[in-house]
């Protein structure tokens, strides 16, 4: 079902074209909602495991915890990315849970937060969806030994097959 909707989404954005010699364009990408979530969805849990370090500028207090100036800290994006308050059910891969998702600050941090965030994060975007429009047309993807878990994966091995 899922799959089925993550194709349809593409087919049609290739049927509203006037010609079939039109290449994908950037309006296209930003209308496709369905990858936009399978994206958020996928940099949710894969970054799941993403530590940040910085250096504590000024003597700070955190919900009662002092972190004193000159501090070394890191925070490990599991604790928000994995919060039941703003992801129900967070280890399950579910695309949809962003249709009307309004995420809080600091709830979803694929690329970090503040001066150091990722400068690639739109282009790394950009590229995947790229990567995935083509893909989602052009092949199909079936799991060689169905038996295998996939999260966390375990000997997960696919094939990719050219349509
Ligand atoms: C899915 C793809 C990517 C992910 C998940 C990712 C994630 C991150 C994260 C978590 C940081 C650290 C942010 C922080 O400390 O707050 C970072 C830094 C950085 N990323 Fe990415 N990144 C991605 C793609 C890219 C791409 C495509 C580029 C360049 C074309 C890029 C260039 C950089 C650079 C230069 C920094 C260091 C920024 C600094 O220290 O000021 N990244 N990225």
């Amino acid at each position: 079902m899922t799959n089925r909707v993550f194709v349809e989404e593409q087919e049609d954005i290739v049927k509203r074209r006037s010609s079939p010699n039109e290449g994908l364009n950037f309006h296209e990408i930003k209308e496709m909602k369905y990858l936009s979530n399978v994206i958020n969805e996928s940099l949710r849990i894969a970054t799941a495991k993403t530590i940040f370090f910085r250096e504590a500028r000024n003597t700070i207090n955190i919900n009662g915890y002092t972190i004193p100036k000159g501090w070394k800290f890191l925070s490990f994006s599991w604790n928000y990315h994995m919060d039941p308050h703003t992801y129900v059910r967070p280890k399950e891969f579910n695309p949809s849970r962003w249709d009307d998702l309004k995420t809080k600050p600091a709830t979803f941090l694929p690329f970090g937060v503040g001066p150091k965030m990722c400068p690639g994060a739109n282009l790394a975007r950009l590229e995947v969806s790229v990567i995935l429009h083509y893909f989602l047309l052009n092949y199909r993807v079936e799991q060689v030994n169905p038996e295998s878990k996939i999260e966390p994966p375990r000997n997960c091995l696919v094939k990719f097959k050219k349509i």
